[in-house]
């Protein structure tokens, strides 16, 4: 059994083989519409969502399968209590695969030590968002033809947007790639995306505070929202939150052949005005991950073989992981796990008790 945890889950070969069927689906959509006759996907949402659950269920009954779910926790058990665990105990016995959503990080470690189907991520918190990443891999190869030698600009939330935690973890991989970081300072990438992933691999970045300072050296501009949900201070995010606009005009010395990205949804960082750019990319985006998530869900149900339920971290009596929007903190009868000194929930630098 596989399951889709964290980007890096994956090897390199295998997002390759991903991109390739997903780009088959979309020549050929009949050749897959039987695919998963009679197989069922449980899309568990304790997070809001547009396009990542419609587009998960959008998937599934394009293959043929059925779709089960919710898309808020107040109307299930989790509402009296019940834990992670054994919400995924009960609906592994329920579906075939899972795709869940859910504020705390780490989340999904937790339920694929209890599921008995393969677990998809589709959003932890501010930690991890791996199919948005696969979304985002897909739209590259379509518009640009290749992942190697590019400058990728993301702007915003570094600090709180997990698509830009596992897109910057996949994108290390690549030759040539250098990221451009763009956002206030107190915005910036966590410390352990950053040792993690990018020290890890020796990638060329440096970090900016203008946008406009950054466009005209870049082949992607991810753009993201300023993620209001995680912020601990009200005040501080009224304060942060149009830190950047993206307008026509500030476009004007941006590549021909830039493309501007951005995983939605938008509110103020990107005006209107720049949607009938042609290189404003963004909504073709939104419709890959229809077909990503199909050669998703097609390769999870045919592994039979291999198990990666995550194993390895060990107790540690001198640690504690301090982090509050950690699953470690709510999931009753779990373990604290550390590894490395960091918390292997949500990979933050564990403190000493
Ligand atoms: C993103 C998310 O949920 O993290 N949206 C998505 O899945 N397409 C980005 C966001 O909410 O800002």
């Amino acid at each position: 059994m596989r399951n889709l945890v964290d980007i890096l889950d994956f090897s390199v070969e295998e997002i390759d083989g991903l991109v390739k069927t997903a780009n088959d689906i979309i020549e050929n959509p009949e050749m897959y519409s039987d695919s998963c006759r009679g197989k069922i996907l449980g899309t568990l949402f304790f997070e809001p969502s547009t396009r990542t659950r419609l587009s998960f269920t959008s998937a599934m009954m394009s293959l043929g399968g059925s779709v089960l779910g919710f898309s808020q926790a107040a109307s299930t058990s989790v509402s009296k209590g019940e834990t992670v665990s054994d919400t995924i105990r009960m609906v592994s016995a329920y579906s075939d695969i899972i795709a869940m959503r859910h504020p705390k990080e780490g989340a999904p470690i937790v339920a694929s030590r209890v599921s008995s189907v393969p677990i998809i991520n589709a959003g932890d918190g501010g930690h991890f968002h791996p199919t948005q990443t696969l979304t985002d891999l897909l739209t590259i190869n379509r518009k640009k033809g290749r992942f190697t030698d590019m400058t990728v600009g993301i702007c915003g939330d570094l600090k709180y947007g997990r698509t830009v935690h596992s897109l910057i973890s996949a994108m290390t991989r690549y030759e040539g790639v250098k990221f451009v970081l763009i956002s206030p300072k107190e915005l910036a990438l966590p410390d352990y995306v950053k040792a993690d992933f990018l020290d890890k691999c020796s990638s060329e970045y440096v970090e900016c505070e203008s946008l406009e300072d950054a466009i005209p050296s870049l082949d992607i501009l991810y753009m993201t929202r300023i993620q209001a949900e995680r912020f601990d201070s009200p005040e501080e995010y009224e304060r942060l939150k149009d830190s950047y606009v993206l307008t026509k005009e500030k476009l004007k010395d941006a590549k021909p052949d830039l493309s501007i990205m951005h995983p939605l949804p938008r509110v103020n960082e990107i005006s209107t005005d720049v949607d009938d750019d042609p290189r404003a990319d963004y909504f073709d985006q939104a419709k890959f991950g229809r077909y990503i998530r199909m050669a998703l869900i097609l390769m999870l149900l045919k592994t039979k073989s291999v198990s990666d339920v995550r194993t390895g971290g060990e107790e540690d009596p001198t640690l504690i992981c301090k982090n509050p929007h950690c699953i470690s903190m709510t999931e009753r009868g779990i373990k604290r796990l550390f590894k490395g000194g960091a918390c292997i929930y949500c990979d933050q630098k564990a403190s000493k008790v």
